[in-house]
This record gives structure tokens, C-alpha cells and sequence, in this order.
């Protein structure tokens, strides 16, 4: 993320955020911090009771914009404070919430200034409780969020761990990461690429010898998540088929482990019946031992010979009326050898890289690639993050969708 695509694709994106009084409201200015980086504008509505836990001059310092307090400040920007934040905002997000804020907003109170904007606004409301295991199991609450939920409000987490009060259960203000992609969700349905299906495919599979080793590859899976995680901001549903990875997986789609190079042909052939794009990330395996030993193989012998089959081709095997783009790792004659891979695959797009680049490739951050098409341009980028990567190959996808409709 924080990439300048990242920031562009949020211009002029507003998001309302509603902080109420709990301890974990550090996590909400982490939080504000996160989506300006991202080019996002934060309006910071806080209650009264949360400006004893941090004060609005910390989420002003982060978001270079007013903080909202209370209703009655006379004020120049705006005629009616509550309406204009509520309009303005494309998405309202509440994190963390209180039990008495979602009480309070549940059954429609208008107060103050964030329950005022939470009844006007017409965007999706995010709420992301935070208080004691008592009171969030509490029926009142229980019923309370159930509440929300029914009138459309998107709950995020509560998470289980310890409390502050030094109890153990949920109640826990979610992850700043999974309130993020929860908001990053909303923002994208007005994306490029909203509601089309996107399978992309990360990692690098494991091909069992014995039920101890594999063959393996050097394959990160950070270029694959990148994608996924950029087309999910762009409104995509996507599914990722991954492989082995040393990354976390982006939240807010969908995924499917696929161990094997068999294992991810399988889940592939059937997700690409209904997807609009299949991006093949992962670094699959050529080649699979042809017997998996039952037993760990024992040292007994001096040499040891490991007989190898080949995998299927699975972006040359998937067929049908979807775009393929496929990635060509090279060491040597990259356009050559990415443009024949194109050309026998039957691709749409290829993405090529010089393995061999130190700062390009395997489990770096950055990546320089030639985006290859079917006219044989070669499109060179210049050395950039993973994210930015994922957008202009993505930036291709949303042109080529665009030209099929
Ligand atoms: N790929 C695939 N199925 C395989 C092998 C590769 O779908 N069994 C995909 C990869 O995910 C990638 C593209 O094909 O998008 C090219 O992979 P690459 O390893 O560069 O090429 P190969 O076709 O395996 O050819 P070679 O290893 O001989 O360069």
C-alpha cells in the first residue's frame, strides 16, 4: 500500500471517522494515519468521552484537516456541521465503537455530532466495537449489534485476547488491517473494476518427495497478494490460489491454498469458469516427483535418484471467454522467451522480469517488469513497488475488460 496509484485511486475519497471513548482509540489514529498515507481524505468526529483518551490535536497533526467534536462550535466551513460531514463522506467508519455508542446509534439517538452524522449520512456504516467481554456479550449489546447488522451496518471484528481490564474473550478492537480493507471494500465499488471476478494465483507450490521434503522455489508470493490486494480497492471480487507464501494474506477476498502444482490446476480450472480474468502469479512447478515415498526416505544409499513428471500447463489448459495474464521470470532473451510464452499460452498479457536483478524479483518489495502484449508492445516500467506494479498491469486489465463490453 502507499503506493502513488494507491493514492491517486483515492482522490477525492472521503471517509468519516467516528472515534468514541475506549482504550484501544491508539489504534484509530494508526488507523487515520494509514488511509492518508493513502491519499484518502479523514474527517475525525470524536465524542467527548474519547477526547479523554487522546486529543483531537493528535488526529489533526495526522489528517491536516479539523477535527469534529462537538455540534455547537461556531464554524465557517460548513453551514450544518453534521449534514456536510455526512454527505461528504463515501464511507462512515466507527472504530473503535463503545457499547453506548452502538446503543445509542442502534435505536437512532442523535445527541451528538457522530450520532447527528451517523442518521444522516446515506454511505456504508462500518462499526468496529471495542469494550469489556461483559458487555459485549451482554444481550443488550448482543441484540444491539444485531441490530445494525440487520439494518446493513458492516460490524467488524470484535477480536478475542486479553482485554484491558485484564480479562480474556472478545471485545477487542479488530485489526487496524481488517478495518482498513473493510473500509478500502466500500471505496472500491465505485472502482474500474467493480463486481468483476479476478482469480489471481501467488506463491510457489510444493512438490512432496516424502512426507518430510519438497521441492520448493524462492517465490515470496508478495507480487500475487499485491495484486489481489489492489484489485480488491478496485472494486474486484477476487480469489486468491495460493501457494506457499512468507506474506500474510491481504484481507477482504477470497482464498484458496493450493499446496501442489495439481492442487492449484484443480481449483483454477473451476474458479475460471466464472472469472472475468485469471493473473497467474505463482510460481508453479515444472516438474513433481513421480512416486511420493510413504516412509521418510532413509540415508542409506550414496546416490540418490529422484525421477520427475511434468505438471500441466495450467494457463495454457484454461480456456473459455476470460483475459490471461501470465508472468515470464526470465535469465536470459526476457521479450523472446515472455513473448513465445505468450503466444503458446494463448495470453492476453504477459508480465516479464529479469530474475537475475538484484532489486527485481523474488521476495524484494520491488519489481521492474515489460508488460508484453498481443500486438508485441513492450510496455518497460521503471523500478517500482509490487503495488505499483499490480495497478499498471491492472490499469492494462480494466482497458482490455473495457474493450470485450
Ligand atoms: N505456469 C502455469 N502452469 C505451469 C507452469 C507455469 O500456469 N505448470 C504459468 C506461471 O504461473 C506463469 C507462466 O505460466 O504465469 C509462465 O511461467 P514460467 O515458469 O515463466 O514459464 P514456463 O511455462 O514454466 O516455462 P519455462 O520454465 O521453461 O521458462
Amino acid at each position: 500500500m502507499n503506493s502513488i496509484l494507491e493514492r491517486v485511486m483515492f482522490k477525492n475519497k472521503n471517509v468519516l471517522l467516528g472515534v468514541t471513548g475506549s482504550i484501544s482509540v491508539y489504534k484509530a489514529v494508526d488507523l487515520a494515519s494509514k488511509m492518508v498515507q493513502d491519499g484518502i481524505d479523514v474527517d475525525v468526529v470524536m465524542t467527548e468521552s474519547a477526547t479523554r483518551f487522546v486529543t483531537p490535536l493528535t488526529f489533526q497533526s495526522i489528517t491536516h484537516r479539523p477535527v469534529h467534536t462537538d455540534m455547537w462550535t461556531p464554524v465557517t466551513e460548513f453551514n450544518i456541521k453534521h449534514v456536510s460531514l455526512a454527505e461528504r463522506a463515501n464511507v462512515v467508519a466507527i472504530a473503535p465503537a463503545t457499547a453506548n455508542t452502538i446503543a445509542r446509534i442502534a435505536r437512532g439517538f442523535a445527541d451528538d455530532l457522530l450520532e447527528c452524522t451517523v442518521l444522516s449520512t446515506r454511505a456504508p456504516i462500518i462499526v468496529a466495537p471495542a469494550m469489556d467481554v461483559g458487555m459485549y456479550q451482554n444481550l443488550v449489546t448482543q441484540d444491539n449489534i444485531k441490530r445494525i447488522r440487520t439494518r446493513g451496518y458492516k460490524i467488524v471484528g470484535p477480536a478475542s485476547g486479553r482485554l484491558a481490564s485484564g480479562l480474556e474473550g472478545p471485545g477487542r478492537l479488530a485489526e487496524v488491517s481488517e478495518i482498513q480493507a473493510a473500509i478500502y471494500q466500500f471505496l472500491g465499488q465505485s472502482g474500474d473494476l467493480a463486481g468483476k471476478r479476478i482469480v489471481v494465483s501467488a506463491g510457489g507450490t510444493q512438490e512432496p518427495i516424502d512426507p518430510v521434503r519438497y521441492i520448493g522455489n524462492y517465490s515470496s508470493g508478495k507480487m500475487g497478494y499485491a495484486i489481489a490486494e489492489a484489485a480488491r480497492n478496485r472494486g474486484a471480487l477476487v480469489t486468491l490460489v495460493s501457494a506457499a507464501t512468507s506474506v500474510p494474506p491481504p484481507l477482504g477476498i477470497e482464498l484458496v491454498h493450493a499446496r501442489t502444482a495439481h492442487q492449484m490446476r484443480e481449483a483454477i480450472v473451476e474458479l475460471s469458469l466464472s472469472a472475468n480474468v485469471l493473473i497467474m502469479a505463482a510460481a508453479v512447478a515444472d516438474y513433481r516427483p513421480r512416486d511420493i515415498a510413504s516412509g521418510k526416505i532413509k540415508r542409506k544409499q550414496k546416490d540418490l535418484k529422484l525421477e520427475l513428471t511434468k505438471t500441466s500447463d495450467i494457463l495454457e489448459e484454461v480456456k473459455g471467454n476470460l483475459i490471461k495474464v501470465g508472468f515470464a521470470a526470465e535469465s536470459e532473451d526476457l521479450l523472446k522467451n515472455a513473448t513465445g510464452k505468450l503466444n503458446a499460452k494463448g495470453l492476453h498479457l504477459i508480465v516479464a522480469n529479469d530474475i537475475t536483478a538484484p532489486d527485481a524479483g523474488f521476495s524484494v518489495d520491488t519489481n521492474r517488469v515489460v508488460i508484453i502484449d498481443r500486438s508485441g508492445q513492450a510496455d518497460q516500467l521503471p523500478l517500482m513497488s509490487k503495488s505499483e506494479v499490480a495497478h499498471k498491469i491492472l490499469d492494462r486489465v480494466a482497458q482490455l475488460l473495457s474493450n470485450t463490453q
